[in-house]
């Protein structure tokens, strides 16, 4: 990434120089799907696609930010207001203005302002956490350049509390976690219910990870991610009538067979069943992954798209085509969808000599199928946002 295109855009619109660069990256998650709200295990990492900064101090109390993923829209806001309201008219920037009321919250006072220059090679809206990289991205602006001592987990926690509160989408912890703490060629095997996390080296052998971009517009995505949060709260006060649990997460397929008659509603035990049977296969795909048996791996990592498809039903004929047609691809490990679905990405796993002609087929398939086409990116695995 040339970071003078950065410079010279912050330079033009706010007629100074900026003092630093910072990079936020997007996220992938190789498997642990609707597990992060039930109180389960995610394992995502942090890719080289993500969200650039270019900054410089102010001497008022304004913080202005200009979008060059939004036509170079420019808006500003007062530090110190604790009261920051959403924007109806300028939703991207209420990333922003949420991680930056909370981020007030949690520390001491912020004396002036800055300017931003923000942009992004990361689609956005495709499920690959472009929300999650800004609000790490202004966060990491605002602890790094003002000195504020926020843990990392806790910068994530504050990004997380930016979703539900200021956006209003019941989301879990993982993207955010995943943005601010991943590391370079690792993915996190992480215990939504407790934080504890561990780094897991990603060796894939002779084999990388395609990313798979169904392009679908105007998705309901928000209303029905909501919808999948509180099904799977009924069904857990259903358990708890029983059970003494917090979570979905804290039971093994057994017990969830064993106690299902107390669901007993259709729609229910289906994604109850998705989030219990996703976290154990989060947990038994990072013992393939340690032991290095791939095709074990590969068969949990389909397996668990199977289940968003038919039990937990957020998949859609876009993301189902890519899948679908990815499993039949030769050197293709497996392939399924990411993030919270109805549109945004999936990921494949395929043969590094077999990627270009991976590509084509399934872009292929994509387009006769669907009628536009997907686009597909091929991932580094990052460290988490940082200055440059
Ligand atoms: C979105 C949310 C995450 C997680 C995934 C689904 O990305 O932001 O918290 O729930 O969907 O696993």
């Amino acid at each position: 990434m040339n970071t003078d295109f950065l410079k010279n855009n912050f330079e033009q619109t706010f007629k100074q120089e900026s003092t630093d660069l910072f990079f936020s990256p997007g996220r992938i998650n190789i498997i642990g799907e609707h597990t992060d709200y039930n109180g389960g295990h995610v394992f995502p990492c942090a890719i080289s696609l993500g969200t650039y900064a270019a900054y410089g101090p102010r001497t008022d109390k304004k913080i202005a930010i200009c979008s060059g993923n939004m036509d170079n829209d420019l808006v500003a806001f007062e530090i110190g207001d604790r009261k920051l309201e959403a924007d109806p008219d300028h939703k991207w920037i209420n990333y922003f203005k949420g991680m930056t009321a909370y981020v007030q919250d949690e520390s001491r006072e912020i004396d002036h302002g800055f300017n931003l220059y923000v942009w992004g090679n990361l689609p956005y809206g495709a499920g690959l956490s472009s929300s999650a990289s800004i609000e790490m991205l202004i966060g990491h602006v605002l602890t790094e350049e003002y000195g504020l001592e926020i843990d990392p987990v806790k910068l994530a926690q504050l990004g997380q509390k930016t979703e539900n509160e200021f956006i209003g989408l019941s989301s879990g912890i993982m993207d955010q976690f995943a943005v601010n703490m991943s590391k370079k060629d690792h993915a996190i095997f992480l215990d939504c219910a407790s934080l504890k996390h561990d780094y897991l080296p990603l060796d894939l052998g002779d084999y990388e990870i395609i990313i798979m971009t169904t392009n679908k517009k105007h998705t309901l995505a928000d209303s029905a991610y909501n919808d999948r949060v509180r099904e799977c709260q009924e069904a857990t006060s259903k358990l708890q009538e029983k059970l003494r649990i917090d979570h979905l997460g804290d039971i093994d397929e057994e017990t969830f067979n064993e106690y299902s008659y107390l669901i007993n509603e259709e729609t229910l035990l289906k994604r109850a069943r998705h989030a219990v049977f996703e976290n154990q296969r989060t947990i038994k795909a990072t013992k393939a992954m340690a032991d290095k048996d791939l095709d074990r791996l590969g068969r949990l990592i389909n397996a668990s798209h199977v289940s968003l498809q038919f039990d937990y039903e957020v998949t859609g004929k876009e993301l189902d085509t890519l899948a679908g047609s990815a499993w039949q691809q030769d050197g293709c490990l497996c392939a399924r969808m990411i993030g919270g679905g109805f549109g945004g990405s999936a990921i494949a796993i395929v043969k590094e000599d077999q990627a270009e002609a991976f590509k084509e087929k399934v872009g292929k398939i994509y387009q006769d199928t669907i009628g536009y086409a997907a686009s597909f990116y091929e991932a580094k695995i990052v460290d988490g946002t940082h200055k440059l």
